[in-house]
């Protein structure tokens, strides 16, 4: 399963890939204006110079043209910008006409399996079913990404599944366990995949011990 850090901040993405686990970054627009006053095009190539993998950026146009037009400007940055696009009829048409251009594409904003499988018929690199927006409406967001990895596997569809929207660790074993190729991971939730009491504890004892160990070598002499 590749990692990706969900996030346009640098300090974030520095830290996350310091940690030698990191496949790539995706961003969005509202992660973009969490930054403050920055520049969109200087920050996707920002963090290209960072992370050696996949960085999604995402388009704001809705009409082909535009979408077009920006997903050339933001392919441009660097050769491992995926455009962004979103699962909406424009979309879709952009996602077809980027991939014949072999412009890779990440179609994001999909909450059912057939906009999946739509994405996929288009030829989107990474189709980005949204986990915690399905959750927090009382639906079941790990059923999404079991129902697209199945449709993906019946047919031998080669667009990879990327589950976004992720609040928290369980997210990340379900969707690992579902069979999702990606998951792009908040940082505070990357630092909870570390975390377990039993690891800690079990450290203390171990540098007690060695302590004590040492201590009763020193007094033997
Ligand atoms: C990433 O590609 C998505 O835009 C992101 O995971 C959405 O997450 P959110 O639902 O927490 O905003």
């Amino acid at each position: 399963m590749k990692f990706f850090i969900d996030t346009a901040n640098l300090d974030q993405i520095r830290e996350a890939n310091d940690l030698g686990v990191l496949d790539g970054v995706t961003t969005n627009p509202s992660l973009v204006k969490k930054e403050g006053n920055i520049d969109f095009h200087e920050r996707v190539q920002e963090i290209c110079d960072i992370v050696d993998g996949d960085v999604s950026a995402e388009v704001t146009a809705t009409d082909f043209n535009g979408i077009m037009t920006e997903a050339h400007e933001l392919a441009q940055l660097h050769e491992n910008v995926v455009v962004k696009v979103p699962l909406i009829r424009e979309g879709i048409k952009a996602i077809r006409a980027l991939s014949d251009e072999g412009i890779p594409t990440n179609c994001t904003l999909c909450f059912s399996p057939m906009q999946a499988l739509l994405a996929a018929k288009a030829g989107a690199t990474y189709i980005s079913p949204f986990i915690g927006r399905i959750d927090d409406i009382s639906s079941n967001g790990m059923q999404l990404i079991e129902e697209i990895v199945q449709i993906y596997a019946n047919y031998g569809l080669e667009t990879e599944v990327l589950a976004a929207s992720i609040r928290h660790p369980m997210h990340v074993k379900e969707a690992a366990l579902a069979g999702a190729d990606v998951a792009t991971i908040p940082f505070g939730t990357i630092q909870k995949l570390l975390e377990h009491p039993l690891t800690d504890r079990g450290l203390q004892r171990f540098l007690d011990d060695w302590n004590a160990y040492q201590d009763e070598l020193a007094e033997a002499v």
